[in-house]
C-alpha cells in the first residue's frame, strides 16, 4: 500500500467471488437459457470471467449506455442483438452505486418483456444508494469510497488495474492518477517488451 492508494480486494479473492457468484447462477438458471447482457463498459473484465464460472447454457449480449444530466437519466447507445422478448435476462453491472442507473436500465428493458429480469453486480456500494432497486446478485458490499481498477474507470481510464483500488483522496486523484501504476505494478520500468 501507499498513502494514496489502497487495495481493497485482491485479484484472488475476486476469482474465489466470482466463481461463488457463477455457481449459484448455474443452479438459479438451470435449464433456462439465460441471456447474460452485459452492460458497458464497466462489465470487461467481470462478465467473461464469470461466465467461465457457470456451467449452464446460456447466451451472452451487451448494451451501452449514455448517461447524461445528474438526474440519472440514461439512454441505451448501443443495443443488444438479441430480443429479450420471452428471456430470462441476467444483466451483468459492474457496479451499483446510488442505483439510479440501474433503476432506468430495468424500466427500459421491462417494456420488452423479458420472462425475468434480474441483475448481478460485482459490487454493490450501499451507504450511497438512493433509489431502492432489486439486486439479486453481488459480489461484495463496499462503503462509500472510490473504486478503480477490474472495469472500474477514472475518466476511462485504469480498467486494467489487477483488484480493486480505492483511491485515499478524491481531491488530490486529478494530480496524482499518474503514479497510480507505479503502485500497482511496482518495478515495471524498464522492463523490456516483448520481442
Ligand atoms: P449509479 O447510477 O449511481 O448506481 O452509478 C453507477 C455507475 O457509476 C457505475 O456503472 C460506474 O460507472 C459509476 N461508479 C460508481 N461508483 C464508482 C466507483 O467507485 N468507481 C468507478 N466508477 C463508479
Amino acid at each position: 500500500m501507499n498513502g494514496d492508494y489502497l487495495q481493497v480486494v485482491d485479484a484472488d479473492a475476486l476469482d474465489r467471488r466470482i466463481c461463488e457468484l457463477g455457481a449459484s447462477i448455474s443452479e438459479d438458471y438451470a435449464g433456462r437459457n439465460p441471456v447474460l447482457v452485459g452492460v458497458l463498459k464497466g462489465c470487461v473484465p467481470f462478465l467473461p470471467d464469470l461466465i467461465r464460472c457457470i456451467e449452464e447454457p446460456h447466451e451472452v449480449d451487451f448494451l451501452l449506455l449514455t448517461r447524461f444530466g445528474s438526474k440519472g437519466r440514461v439512454a441505451v447507445s448501443m443495443d443488444t442483438a438479441i430480443s429479450l422478448e420471452g428471456r430470462h435476462v441476467l444483466l451483468v453491472e459492474d457496479i451499483v452505486d446510488t442505483g439510479l442507473t440501474l433503476s432506468a436500465l430495468r424500466r427500459n428493458l421491462e417494456v420488452r418483456r423479458p420472462a425475468s429480469l434480474n441483475t448481478v453486480a460485482l459490487l454493490d456500494k450501499v451507504p450511497r444508494r438512493i433509489v431502492d432497486v432489486p439486486l439479486e446478485y453481488r459480489g461484495f458490499e463496499i462503503g462509500d469510497e472510490f473504486l478503480l481498477g477490474y472495469g472500474l474507470d477514472w475518466d476511462g481510464r485504469y480498467r486494467n488495474l489487477p483488484g480493486l483500488w480505492a483511491v485515499m483522496d478524491m481531491e488530490r486523484l486529478h494530480d496524482l492518477h499518474e503514479t497510480l501504476p507505479d503502485v500497482v505494478f511496482p518495478g515495471s520500468d524498464g522492463v523490456d517488451a516483448p520481442q
